[in-house]
Protein backbone atom coordinates (compact mmCIF):
# COMPACT_ATOMS: atom_id res chain seq x y z
CA UNK A 1 0.00 0.00 0.00
CA UNK A 2 2.66 2.45 0.71
CA UNK A 3 4.37 1.91 -2.38
CA UNK A 4 1.28 2.67 -4.22
CA UNK A 5 1.20 5.65 -2.13
CA UNK A 6 4.33 6.77 -3.02
CA UNK A 7 3.52 6.18 -6.96
CA UNK A 8 0.76 8.62 -6.45
CA UNK A 9 2.87 11.18 -4.95
CA UNK A 10 5.31 10.92 -7.80
CA UNK A 11 2.39 11.32 -10.33
CA UNK A 12 1.34 14.08 -8.96
CA UNK A 13 4.71 15.64 -9.16
CA UNK A 14 5.09 14.38 -12.85
CA UNK A 15 1.86 15.88 -13.61
CA UNK A 16 2.97 19.30 -11.98
CA UNK A 17 5.73 20.01 -14.19
CA UNK A 18 4.54 23.51 -15.55
CA UNK A 19 6.16 22.33 -19.31
CA UNK A 20 4.24 25.88 -20.57
CA UNK A 21 5.72 28.26 -17.03
CA UNK A 22 8.86 26.55 -17.85
CA UNK A 23 9.55 27.04 -21.37
CA UNK A 24 8.12 30.73 -21.30
CA UNK A 25 9.49 31.98 -18.25
CA UNK A 26 13.38 29.95 -19.54
CA UNK A 27 13.47 30.38 -23.50
CA UNK A 28 11.16 33.56 -23.99
CA UNK A 29 11.34 35.64 -20.67
CA UNK A 30 7.83 36.01 -19.61
CA UNK A 31 5.06 34.27 -18.14
CA UNK A 32 2.47 32.62 -20.48
CA UNK A 33 0.03 33.07 -17.76
CA UNK A 34 0.05 37.01 -18.37
CA UNK A 35 -0.90 36.43 -22.09
CA UNK A 36 -2.94 35.32 -24.56
CA UNK A 37 -6.07 33.28 -22.91
CA UNK A 38 -3.70 33.28 -19.66
CA UNK A 39 -3.80 29.25 -19.44
CA UNK A 40 -0.39 27.46 -18.83
CA UNK A 41 -1.54 25.06 -21.76
CA UNK A 42 0.10 24.06 -25.32
CA UNK A 43 -2.69 25.92 -26.82
CA UNK A 44 -1.96 29.21 -25.25
CA UNK A 45 1.49 29.12 -25.68
CA UNK A 46 1.05 28.23 -29.77
CA UNK A 47 -1.15 31.25 -29.51
CA UNK A 48 1.62 33.26 -27.69
CA UNK A 49 4.93 31.73 -28.33
CA UNK A 50 3.97 29.93 -31.58
CA UNK A 51 3.79 26.24 -32.97
CA UNK A 52 7.59 25.23 -32.45
CA UNK A 53 6.61 26.57 -28.22
CA UNK A 54 3.16 24.42 -29.13
CA UNK A 55 3.83 21.45 -30.10
CA UNK A 56 7.07 20.79 -27.80
CA UNK A 57 4.47 21.90 -24.42
CA UNK A 58 1.59 19.79 -25.89
CA UNK A 59 4.28 16.64 -26.46
CA UNK A 60 5.54 16.77 -23.12
CA UNK A 61 2.09 17.37 -21.07
CA UNK A 62 1.10 14.86 -22.85
CA UNK A 63 3.86 12.50 -22.21
CA UNK A 64 3.05 13.30 -18.42
CA UNK A 65 -0.18 11.49 -18.92
CA UNK A 66 1.61 8.45 -20.39
CA UNK A 67 4.35 8.52 -17.69
CA UNK A 68 1.98 8.73 -15.08
CA UNK A 69 0.54 5.34 -15.91
CA UNK A 70 3.40 3.37 -17.10
CA UNK A 71 4.28 4.10 -13.43
CA UNK A 72 1.96 1.42 -12.73
CA UNK A 73 4.69 -1.15 -14.35
CA UNK A 74 7.10 -0.75 -11.37
CA UNK A 75 4.41 -2.58 -9.32
CA UNK A 76 4.95 -6.73 -9.21
CA UNK A 77 2.06 -7.57 -7.89
CA UNK A 78 0.06 -6.29 -10.75
CA UNK A 79 1.78 -9.20 -13.22
CA UNK A 80 -0.75 -11.78 -12.62
CA UNK A 81 -3.55 -11.16 -15.16
CA UNK A 82 -6.42 -11.86 -12.77
CA UNK A 83 -5.62 -8.25 -11.07
CA UNK A 84 -6.38 -6.66 -14.46
CA UNK A 85 -9.28 -4.76 -13.06
CA UNK A 86 -6.99 -3.64 -10.13
CA UNK A 87 -4.18 -2.55 -12.69
CA UNK A 88 -6.41 -0.80 -14.79
CA UNK A 89 -8.12 1.03 -12.09
CA UNK A 90 -4.42 1.94 -10.46
CA UNK A 91 -3.48 3.23 -13.95
CA UNK A 92 -6.14 5.13 -13.93
CA UNK A 93 -5.95 6.70 -10.49
CA UNK A 94 -2.20 7.70 -11.60
CA UNK A 95 -3.34 9.16 -14.86
CA UNK A 96 -5.91 11.00 -13.04
CA UNK A 97 -3.33 12.65 -10.15
CA UNK A 98 -1.24 13.83 -12.96
CA UNK A 99 -4.10 15.82 -14.14
CA UNK A 100 -4.83 17.06 -10.87
CA UNK A 101 -0.97 17.93 -10.90
CA UNK A 102 -1.40 19.56 -14.08
CA UNK A 103 -4.01 21.90 -13.09
CA UNK A 104 -2.51 22.41 -9.94
CA UNK A 105 1.17 22.39 -10.44
CA UNK A 106 3.36 22.25 -6.97
CA UNK A 107 5.98 23.87 -9.36
CA UNK A 108 4.32 26.89 -10.25
CA UNK A 109 2.04 28.42 -7.71
CA UNK A 110 -0.81 26.06 -8.39
CA UNK A 111 -1.60 27.86 -11.51
CA UNK A 112 -1.66 25.30 -14.23
CA UNK A 113 -3.40 24.45 -17.32
CA UNK A 114 -6.44 22.58 -18.19
CA UNK A 115 -5.42 18.88 -18.48
CA UNK A 116 -6.57 18.26 -22.30
CA UNK A 117 -3.09 17.17 -23.22
CA UNK A 118 -2.46 15.13 -20.39
CA UNK A 119 -5.64 13.54 -20.12
CA UNK A 120 -5.24 12.61 -23.58
CA UNK A 121 -1.84 10.84 -22.81
CA UNK A 122 -3.51 8.77 -20.12
CA UNK A 123 -6.08 7.74 -22.60
CA UNK A 124 -3.85 7.06 -24.75
CA UNK A 125 -2.00 4.95 -23.00
CA UNK A 126 -5.03 3.11 -21.40
CA UNK A 127 -7.03 2.64 -24.68
CA UNK A 128 -5.36 3.89 -27.87
CA UNK A 129 -8.39 3.68 -29.99
CA UNK A 130 -10.83 5.87 -27.83
CA UNK A 131 -8.33 8.26 -27.47
CA UNK A 132 -8.02 8.17 -31.72
CA UNK A 133 -11.67 8.36 -31.80
CA UNK A 134 -11.45 11.39 -29.31
CA UNK A 135 -8.98 13.06 -31.39
CA UNK A 136 -11.46 12.35 -34.48
CA UNK A 137 -14.29 14.49 -32.16
CA UNK A 138 -11.56 17.29 -31.79
CA UNK A 139 -10.59 17.50 -35.43
CA UNK A 140 -14.08 17.71 -36.66
CA UNK A 141 -15.07 20.50 -34.02
CA UNK A 142 -12.03 22.33 -34.44
CA UNK A 143 -12.59 22.66 -38.35
CA UNK A 144 -15.90 22.96 -38.12
CA UNK A 145 -15.53 25.94 -35.51
CA UNK A 146 -12.05 26.97 -35.12
CA UNK A 147 -12.45 26.62 -31.36
CA UNK A 148 -10.34 24.73 -29.67
CA UNK A 149 -11.62 25.08 -26.05
CA UNK A 150 -15.19 24.05 -27.66
CA UNK A 151 -13.16 20.94 -29.61
CA UNK A 152 -11.76 20.28 -26.00
CA UNK A 153 -15.02 20.26 -24.66
CA UNK A 154 -17.32 17.78 -27.11
CA UNK A 155 -14.16 15.91 -27.51
CA UNK A 156 -14.04 15.17 -23.43
CA UNK A 157 -17.88 14.76 -23.73
CA UNK A 158 -17.69 12.63 -26.62
CA UNK A 159 -15.16 10.38 -24.64
CA UNK A 160 -17.81 9.07 -22.00
CA UNK A 161 -20.33 8.04 -24.92
CA UNK A 162 -17.69 6.43 -26.83
CA UNK A 163 -16.93 4.62 -23.26
CA UNK A 164 -20.44 3.71 -23.06
CA UNK A 165 -22.36 3.45 -26.03
CA UNK A 166 -19.49 2.52 -28.62
CA UNK A 167 -17.03 0.85 -26.68
CA UNK A 168 -19.53 -0.90 -24.44
CA UNK A 169 -17.02 -0.98 -21.20
CA UNK A 170 -18.69 -2.96 -18.43
CA UNK A 171 -16.38 -2.11 -15.74
CA UNK A 172 -18.09 0.36 -13.30
CA UNK A 173 -14.75 2.46 -12.18
CA UNK A 174 -13.56 3.00 -16.09
CA UNK A 175 -17.74 4.29 -16.73
CA UNK A 176 -17.17 6.64 -14.16
CA UNK A 177 -13.85 7.82 -14.66
CA UNK A 178 -15.26 8.61 -18.26
CA UNK A 179 -18.26 10.84 -17.12
CA UNK A 180 -15.67 12.06 -14.29
CA UNK A 181 -12.88 13.66 -17.28
CA UNK A 182 -16.36 15.21 -19.05
CA UNK A 183 -17.63 16.61 -16.10
CA UNK A 184 -13.89 18.09 -14.98
CA UNK A 185 -13.26 19.51 -18.80
CA UNK A 186 -16.15 21.74 -18.52
CA UNK A 187 -14.90 23.12 -14.94
CA UNK A 188 -11.88 23.66 -16.35
CA UNK A 189 -13.19 25.55 -19.14
CA UNK A 190 -15.36 27.77 -17.52
CA UNK A 191 -13.77 31.08 -18.41
CA UNK A 192 -13.75 29.42 -22.23
CA UNK A 193 -17.58 29.18 -21.60
CA UNK A 194 -18.10 32.15 -20.76
CA UNK A 195 -16.52 34.25 -23.46
CA UNK A 196 -17.85 31.25 -26.21
CA UNK A 197 -21.61 32.80 -25.04
CA UNK A 198 -20.31 36.31 -25.03
CA UNK A 199 -19.03 35.60 -28.40
CA UNK A 200 -15.51 36.82 -27.51
CA UNK A 201 -13.85 33.30 -27.44
CA UNK A 202 -10.51 33.23 -29.37
CA UNK A 203 -10.65 31.54 -32.58
CA UNK A 204 -7.64 29.25 -34.29
CA UNK A 205 -7.23 30.56 -37.85
CA UNK A 206 -7.26 28.26 -40.19
CA UNK A 207 -5.54 29.77 -42.87
CA UNK A 208 -3.76 32.62 -42.77
CA UNK A 209 -4.41 35.31 -45.09
CA UNK A 210 -1.86 36.07 -48.24
CA UNK A 211 -0.71 39.50 -48.86
CA UNK A 212 -0.65 39.91 -53.20
O1 LIG B 1 -6.65 22.81 -23.78
C1 LIG B 1 -7.03 24.09 -23.45
C2 LIG B 1 -7.94 24.61 -24.52
O2 LIG B 1 -9.09 23.80 -24.59
C3 LIG B 1 -8.31 26.03 -24.32
O3 LIG B 1 -7.15 26.81 -24.11
O4 LIG B 1 -5.87 28.89 -24.00
O5 LIG B 1 -7.95 28.80 -25.37
O6 LIG B 1 -8.09 28.75 -22.87
P1 LIG B 1 -7.27 28.40 -24.08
Amino acid sequence: MMTEFLLLICAYLIGSIPTAVWVSKGVFGMDIREYGSGNAGATNTFRVLGPKAGSFVMLIDMLKGVLAVRLSYLLNFYDNPDHLTALVNFQIGLGLVAVVGHIFPIWAGFRGGKGIATLFGLVLAIQPAVALSCVGVFILILFLTRYVSLSSIIASIAFPVLILYIFNEREQFYRVFAIAVALMVVLTHQKNIVRLFNGNENKVPLFRNRSV
